[in-house]
């Protein structure tokens, strides 16, 4: 974490105090682990922090359409600490979400020099590689380019008009020194994640971006910004229910019935106002209160999970009269495993993790060095047992390479217990992580040469 409690999202400084970042963000930290088929990450509690999640598992529920919007940076090679993203997407992919996945290589481009070819190759041949080895589904997942799609580039064009240099610095940290490529990177990033709601991508649904928590400031930024477009607003009332308010902006005068000179004209605002009564009534609600003169409609009888309906309805009467009907973007945040020297995961400290293709040679030596929770003699050991929250094979093992959770229990048992010493625990983790690359690697072959399938028709 930077100065002035800041999360810089181009550091490799990752902040590991979550229960002060949940707060300081207002993240929302609900037990994800009672989920209809949690994942091994929301089993596990390393998916720790959500905004708007509800949503999201609402449409599970209901069978409603959901999306899913990840991110990669194209450069450098793929590790473990990428594929706990992936892990979060599969997940989303198996609930039923379509998959989006942006290549970042305008950004890479921006803040690393990487050129747009190589940022491509990488792309392709590293991660995508990777992610279909991983088990995504190329039905249901479309890999696309930041340089090669208008839409997001338009996006992040008009959507800059929401914000201002004084809000970049504040996020960002970003001065008069900061090159202006890199002030495009996060409203690029915006477009991204705005665009599948568009009706060429998918039109309007909930997206949800899984991210590890230095992503946070752009997510903060893009819910901030499509709030501000945002023609109706819809709240919940302190006495209970949820009230509907105009918002008169620049481009909406007309449409809200507010005339050059700021006069209401009170038959296109009543007008307005009715038209979004019968959107409600849709809903089944009798009891709707509107109050044209203020530009406000109360429905004392919804509930907080009627707020969400009630915000579709809105949104698609905003896009059917000329506004853009944006949804904040929804997010899930896991925690960053360990590196395995005790420093960060980096690319660029290759013995801090393991490569997802790795030998299994270079695997094991890693392992055997990596920081362990084990007592400094056999003896002590015995007697007082091992340390699970600072082992790294433990950590491994419990992140990525053990799926059955008995299993998982018993390695913890026994080691807590001193029955297993550090060495065991790392030979569990060796075999584990060897079955776990050996597999990885086999279906990298099986994909070779069909990668395409998972490209968007741009991107090809
Ligand atoms: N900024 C991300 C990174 O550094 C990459 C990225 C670009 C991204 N657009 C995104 C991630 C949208 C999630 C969603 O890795």
């Amino acid at each position: 974490m930077g100065s002035a409690g800041r999360i810089d999202p181009w550091s490799s400084d990752q902040s590991t105090d979550y229960g002060r970042i949940v707060k300081q963000f207002g993240l929302s930290s609900v037990d994800l682990g009672s989920l209809p088929n949690p994942g091994m990450l929301h089993r596990r509690g390393i998916v720790f922090a959500h905004r708007d999640l509800d949503v999201v598992v609402g449409c599970m529920n209901r069978s409603d359409p959901f999306g899913v919007l990840t991110g990669l940076m194209p450069s450098g090679r793929m590790h473990l600490g990428h594929s706990m993203v992936i892990d979060q997407v599969r997940w989303f992919q198996e609930q039923g979400a379509d998959i989006s996945v942006t290549v970042a290589d305008l950004e890479a481009l921006a803040t690393r020099g990487t050129s747009l070819s190589k940022g491509r190759e990488t792309a392709i041949n590293e991660y995508v590689h990777n992610y279909a080895a991983l088990g995504l589904d190329p039905d249901s997942t479309n890999v696309y380019f930041q340089s090669s799609r208008p839409s997001v580039q338009s996006l992040a064009f008009t959507l800059g008009k929401r914000t201002n240099l004084s809000e970049f610095e504040a996020i960002y940290g970003f001065n008069g020194e900061t090159n202006l490529a890199h002030v495009q990177a996060p409203l690029v990033q915006v477009g991204d994640i705005i665009h599948p709601q568009l009706e060429d991508f998918g039109g309007l649904r909930p997206i949800v971006v899984p991210v590890g928590v230095d992503q946070d400031p752009h997510l903060r930024l893009t819910r901030d910004i499509a709030q501000k477009t945002n023609w109706f607003n819809v709240k919940s009332r302190k006495a209970g229910g949820v009230t509907v308010a105009l918002s008169v902006q620049d481009g909406n005068l007309h449409e809200m019935g507010v005339s050059p000179t700021g006069r209401v004209d009170m038959q296109t605002r009543d007008r307005l106002v009715s038209r979004i009564v019968n959107e409600i009534a849709d809903l089944g609600f009798s009891d709707i209160k509107p109050n044209s003169k203020h530009g406000i409609i109360e429905i004392p009888a919804a509930t907080i999970d009627d707020r969400h309906r009630i915000k579709m309805k809105v949104l698609s009467l905003e896009r059917e009269i000329g506004g853009m009907g944006l949804l904040p973007p929804c997010s899930t945040y896991h925690r960053f495993a360990v590196g395995m020297t005790g420093d960060k995961m980096s690319s660029s400290k290759p013995e801090t993790t393991i490569f997802m293709d790795d030998s299994i040679d270079d695997m094991t030596k890693k392992v055997k060095r990596a920081i362990s929770g084990g007592q400094p003699t056999v003896e002590e050991h015995r007697r007082h047992g091992g340390d699970v929250t600072k082992d790294v094979a433990f950590q491994y093992l419990q992140f990525f390479f053990e799926e059955d959770d008995k299993a998982l229990e018993e390695v913890k048992i026994d080691y807590e217990s001193g029955k297993l010493l550090a060495g065991d625990v790392k030979q569990i983790c060796i075999d584990k992580a060897t079955e776990w690359l050996e597999d990885l690697q086999e279906k990298r072959g099986q994909w070779e040469g069909r990668l395409s399938e998972f490209l968007a028709p741009d991107a090809i």
